[in-house]
């Protein structure tokens, strides 16, 4: 099985491109269903999770055609089958966009139940919510979500919790209906309003995304459009906070500051040097972090999607640091693997780590249990003197292209490996 062999020691050093945001994507994909016509979308990141959705659109008939690794021209005026198989909800959640996108578009759709990765319960009852208020009739048989309506009219829909995709998916069911629909309690990340502009690009009428009310008015059709997905403020921040881990010098390109504020503003706080330019910010740590304290929030706050990055710097830094998880139940399962490289960390209550922060991390062999903690395992390898591998990888490839060839290039000393046979050459390479 494939796994990172990595020598840690150096300092991340130099510039890297950041590729286009994976939780954008997913959303834009499934809403270039929603036309007849050809769409063209540019920017897309080469990863797991994209691949696989489009696997999925595929199966049901869509035609893609990839012009280049970044960029597909999508055709879903062929769409043969509304019923998305287990397979590939199984390999990932958020082919339940599938499900918002068929039913605006076709008024029915049948999306196997998601499964949920494993950073705590991940439940759909508002995706559920909104389309029962728009007049479909939803119901969960053979393992399958059955969305059905003989029309769909605007509804004034309230998220009980901030969710992501739950207002993804509401949208997309909501751009062909009758009438307005108004969503309370919006989510505004970052990606929820691409996903808006991007099915405003197609003809909708979507206002107030990225604020907490999102006001739809249902149009007839929605026609092709060619556009170029925002870049990944999760990547960004991961090799910021390798820098900041590391005490080296990173500037990442191809971003947008605003979107990377909350990030920026707690590596200050830990005593790193930020330097931002249009599109670009660059993360110097030349001493000792510093502790703080952070709570994950849904955006702008501190994004839950970077915890475990954030957690693995404070626990190197000078002091004692809490961080508190507001957003997911079960997601510092990481925790045990720092503790094998020497952290002293303590998780309560399920949502909290206090964190007395060590001189230096040691290496030593670790898996993996999700896509940004098996990131943030990796950036603890890079600080830890010494040879460690990182197992699991797979799940890091869901969410960050080339990743170690992107970390080759600051001066890491990585390789993918294969068998134990190619662990050993790593290991007489790098001394
Ligand atoms: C999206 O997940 C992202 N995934 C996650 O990123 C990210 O961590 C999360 O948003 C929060 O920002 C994609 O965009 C594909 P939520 P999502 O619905 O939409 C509860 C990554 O690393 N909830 O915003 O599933 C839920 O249990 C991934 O790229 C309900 O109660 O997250 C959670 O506690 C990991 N009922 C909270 O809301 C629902 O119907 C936020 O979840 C839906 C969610």
């Amino acid at each position: 099985m494939e796994r990172y062999a990595i020598k840690g020691g150096n300092p991340l050093v130099g510039e890297v491109e950041i590729g286009g945001a994976k939780n954008a994507a997913l959303g834009v994909l499934a809403a270039a269903i929603m036309t007849d016509e050809m769409t063209i979308v540019e920017n897309l990141p080469d990863v797991r999770d994209i691949n696989v959705l489009l696997q999925a659109m595929e199966s049901i008939g869509v035609m893609v055609y990839r012009t280049d690794r970044h960029t597909v021209r999508i055709n879903a005026s062929m769409i043969s089958g509304l019923v998305i198989e287990d397979d590939y909800i199984k390999k990932i959640r958020a082919s339940y966009y599938l499900l918002g996108a068929l039913l605006g578009k076709y008024k029915h759709a049948e999306v196997a139940l998601p499964g949920g990765c494993n950073i705590g319960s991940r439940k759909i009852d508002l995706h559920i919510k909104g389309f029962k208020a728009l007049g479909a009739q939803v119901k969960i048989e053979h393992g399958l979500i059955i969305a059905d309506a003989k029309q769909l009219k605007g509804a004034h829909i309230y998220l009980d919790t901030v969710s992501v995709g739950a207002t993804i998916n509401i949208m997309l069911a909501a751009v062909l209906a009758e009438g307005k629909t108004i969503i309370e309690n919006a989510a505004k990340e970052p990606h929820v309003v691409d996903v808006a502009n991007f099915l405003n690009s197609m003809g909708a009428n979507i206002k107030g995304a990225g604020t907490d009310v999102v006001r739809i008015n249902g149009v007839k059709k929605l026609h092709a459009s060619n556009y170029s997905i925002i870049p990944d403020q999760i990547e960004a921040g991961t090799f910021m906070f390798g820098a900041a881990i590391t005490k080296g010098d990173v500037t990442v390109k191809n971003v947008i500051p605003k979107h990377l504020e909350s990030i920026t503003a707690k590596l200050i706080e830990m005593g790193c040097q930020i330097e931002e330019s249009d599109d670009a910010v660059r993360v110097t740590a030349s001493k000792r972090l510093e502790n703080t304290h952070v709570k994950t929030l849904p955006y702008p706050g501190f994004p839950t999607d970077m915890q475990p990055q954030i957690t693995v710097a404070l626990g190197i830094a000078e002091g004692t640091s809490i961080v508190t998880e507001s957003i997911f139940d079960n997601r510092f399962k990481y925790v045990d693997e720092l503790v094998k490289m020497g952290a002293n960390i303590k998780v309560e209550g399920g949502n909290t780590a206090v964190i007395e922060g060590v001189e230096r991390l040691t290496s030593a062999n670790l898996s993996a249990p999700d896509l940004r903690a098996g990131a943030a395992l990796v950036l603890a390898c890079l600080a830890a003197e010494g040879l460690s591998t990182v197992e699991d990888i797979k799940y890091i490839e869901r969410g960050y292209e080339d990743f170690e060839v992107k970390l080759q290039s600051l001066g890491a000393i990585i390789e993918k490996i294969d068998s134990d046979k190619e662990l050993t050459k790593f290991k007489l390479k790098v001394g």
